[in-house]
């Protein structure tokens, strides 16, 4: 059996690749470790294969925790981990500077001294800051990394101490940046849940600014599989770009859930836009295509109708989060209470 130890696996993204790894890697033990904060959920992780799955409640920047869940010889670590909302890296930029960065280096460092294989950081095309609108230009793996966001900041500053493990102690690692994700279990204060969220119960959608700015939307497990190839084929040290070739300007997604509910494009109200909104991301994929072997395999119709799915048939997971914390998160971003 391999053991492989994931960080950040109780979130959205973090409990989809556990799912996919158990359902599809048969010889793979997974060791979860979550400080569970607003945005890790063990509801997430409900019917998956316990036998080979162990979950621990830990903070990334805990170093005596990591060293003692953390297994020895362990075939790879992969770092989900993070605080990962751009609006509250603007509202406060501590807990980023502190997950994002002091947390990544605690990792490599217990990775170093538990000999694991592999190094995974799960990186986002955020760290190459904003591209023009229809300028033709898209992010590669040689694009300057100009992050505009305390977030991205935050996670173009853990790109830099994975590479700095690797080239001081010639740790092995792989950096894997990808677009905007969407999918069942994403936290509902994200574009995609909000508008689903909102809709199904009949609230405004607060959409920012002109609503044209562009994001390069990808299905979540499509990600998830990119991780794993960039695990087993990529190359050390080396950045691959994932993305499924999906621009789409943030208005026409909010209207394409308004009208998969049956709900009126009434329901959509324009809200002072985002500081320092990024205008355009559009990643070009072809080294994670052409080296890793890797392409989506969810159409954007597709991948839309299984989450909007997902919303309506969890209308208790959704409740439950719309009831704790996040009631008081979304008055402070919005003014307007939930369900006002
Ligand atoms: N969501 C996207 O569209 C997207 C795109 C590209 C990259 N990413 C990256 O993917 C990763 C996962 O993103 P997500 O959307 O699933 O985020 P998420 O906010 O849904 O989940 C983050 C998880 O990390 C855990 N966590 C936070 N701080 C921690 C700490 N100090 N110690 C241990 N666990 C902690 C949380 O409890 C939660 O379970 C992040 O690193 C993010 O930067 C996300």
């Amino acid at each position: 059996m391999k053991k492989i130890f994931a960080t950040g696996g109780a979130g959205f993204i973090g409990s989809a690749f556990v799912r996919l790894v158990l359902a599809e890697q048969p010889d793979v033990k997974i060791i979860n470790y979550d400080a569970l904060t607003y945005a890790g959920n063990l509801e997430n992780l409900t019917g998956i294969d316990t036998a080979r799955h162990t979950f621990i409640k830990g903070d990334i920047c805990d170093r005596k925790a990591v060293l003692e869940a953390m297994p020895d010889s362990c075939d790879a670590v992969f770092n989900f981990a993070a605080e990962s909302h751009v609006d509250r890296s603007i509202q406060s930029a501590d807990e980023f500077l502190r997950t994002n960065i002091i947390g990544t280096q605690v990792l490599l460092d217990a990775a170093r001294e538990r000999t694991v294989r592999r190094f995974v950081q799960i990186s986002t095309d955020e760290v190459m800051g904003s591209l023009p609108d229809e300028s033709g230009e898209y992010f590669t793996e040689d694009s300057l990394l100009q992050p505009n966001s305390p977030y991205a900041a935050s996670k173009a500053a853990a790109e830099f101490v994975v590479r700095a493990a690797r080239e001081t102690h010639g740790v092995d690692t792989v950096i894997t940046r990808c677009g905007n994700n969407y999918g069942p279990r994403q936290f509902p204060e994200k574009l995609i849940p909000l508008m689903i969220s909102n809709a199904m119960n009949d609230e405004p959608l607060p959409v920012y600014g002109d609503g044209r700015n562009v994001r390069d939307w990808i299905y979540v497990d499509d990600h998830c599989r990119a991780i794993w190839l960039a695990y087993e084929k990529g190359r050390a040290g080396e950045v691959y770009n994932v993305g499924a070739r999906n621009e789409r300007q943030n208005v026409d997604v909010v209207q394409s859930i308004l009208d998969v509910l049956g709900k009126p494009h009434s329901l959509i109200g324009y809200v002072t836009d985002r500081l320092g909104h990024d205008r355009r991301y559009a990643i070009d994929p072809t080294k994670a295509e052409t080296e890793l072997g890797w392409k989506p395999q969810t159409t954007w119709d597709e991948g839309l109708d299984k989450t909007i799915n997902w919303y309506r048939e969890n209308q208790n997971w959704v409740d439950h989060i719309r009831n704790g914390e996040y009631r008081e998160y979304y008055r402070s971003m919005y003014g307007e209470p939930l369900g006002a």
